[in-house]
């Protein structure tokens, strides 16, 4: 196979780091419209430099595109490239707005190609383990649930990027970029939203950043459970996001990879998990490397890839009815389209 990246910042190297290390396939290409940088990374991962996307696809063919840019481009470059049938995997949001989903949805139903998403968080061993809990029913009925990150990103992060803080090109701010992971891990352990009910604010980058660096949300789930979520860039520090879940028979607690079950007999146990080797920042998780083989394994074998985008639909719809909810003042309904 043949693999090409668009994007070569931070989080292309690690995506080029598992393409070059553990997946059976040529890393082709690499294109960045600041042609440094996309000349840095084709010297440290052996490939091919580009600055334009097109160029790239048109000259080296490849079989896979990896999408590593700022948001607003997710969508029209998975367009352009699955137009040509070449297999996509796009890192997080898919999207940054209703009208790009559904035009998603288009380029996907129209093309013999694949999209995958990097959710990469699906795949941390903690999360395993508490989605292996609740099915098996030891944890009783779902009683309710919250997610909270409280991450610091100061004027800097936003001022050096020449995407991060505005509407048209991030989307959103602390949900859609560093919270998402989060939001999309309770809807996975929680199931169907049915409703959301969110609000914004904006509150140590005011003049600085046009996107929230704070957001809470009230999110109701099928089963009648409810969750509290709050996420915020403005605190001192980047600490754990953590995720409870508050079951009949006990409490299960997720901090990135740890998980621990509390008893109602204030017992606490912490089963043994399987580590991989972070490969970047710890809050980014042990995933990439799992998500992306599992993505090939899937294109190899013709199974279906478990994060692809109608899988991954409710989490995107939470996403984006969360932001309608903070926009308009109204609950946001979130059951499937009729
Ligand atoms: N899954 C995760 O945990 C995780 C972690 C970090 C970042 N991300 C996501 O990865 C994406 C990139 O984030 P990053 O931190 O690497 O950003 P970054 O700013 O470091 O890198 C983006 C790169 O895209 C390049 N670019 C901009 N326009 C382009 C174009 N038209 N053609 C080609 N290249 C172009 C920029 O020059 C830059 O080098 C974002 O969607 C981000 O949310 C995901």
């Amino acid at each position: 196979m043949k693999s090409a990246i668009a994007g070569c910042g931070s989080i292309a190297q690690l995506h080029s780091r598992v393409l070059t290390d553990w997946i059976d396939t040529a890393l082709v290409g690499a294109a960045d419209i600041d042609a440094r940088k996309a000349k840095a990374h084709a010297e440290t991962w052996h490939t091919n430099a580009y600055t334009s996307l097109e160029d790239m696809l048109r000259q080296e063919k490849p079989d896979v595109l990896h999408i590593c840019t700022p948001h607003y481009l997710h969508v029209p470059m998975a367009e352009y490239a699955l137009a040509q049938g070449i297999h996509v995997f796009m890192e997080k949001p898919p999207v940054i707005s209703r009208a790009q989903l559904h035009s998603l949805e288009n380029a996907v139903r129209n093309s013999s190609a694949r999209l995958g998403l990097c959710y990469q968080n699906r795949y941390n061993p903690s999360i395993r383990e508490a989605r292996n809990i609740l099915a098996s029913g030891r944890a009783g009925k779902i009683l309710g649930a919250r997610g909270i990150v409280t991450w610091h990103r100061d004027s800097a992060y936003y001022t050096d990027s020449t995407w991060r803080g505005r509407l048209a090109t991030e989307g959103g701010g602390a949900l859609i970029n560093q919270a998402v992971h989060t939001l999309d891990l309770l809807q996975y352990l929680l199931g169907q939203p049915s409703a959301v009910e969110a609000s914004i604010a904006n509150h140590h980058l005011k003049n600085i950043i046009e996107v929230e660096d704070t957001m809470e949300a009230y999110i109701q789930f099928e089963g009648n459970i409810n969750a509290s979520f709050y996420a915020t860039t403005a605190y001192c520090d980047d600490v754990p996001p953590l995720i409870e879940i508050a079951c009949e028979h006990m409490k299960i607690r997720i901090e990135d990879l740890e998980l621990t079950l509390f008893y109602p007999d204030g017992r606490q146990e912490k089963p043994v998990l399987e580590h991989r080797e972070a490969l970047g920042k710890s809050y980014w998780g042990t995933g990439h490397r799992d998500c992306i083989s599992d993505f090939y394994r899937a294109l190899q074998t013709g199974e279906e890839f478990p994060l692809n985008l109608s899988a991954m639909t409710p989490s995107i719809r939470l996403m984006l009815g969360a932001y309608e909810s903070a926009r308009t003042g109204q609950v946001i309904q979130c059951l499937p389209e009729t």
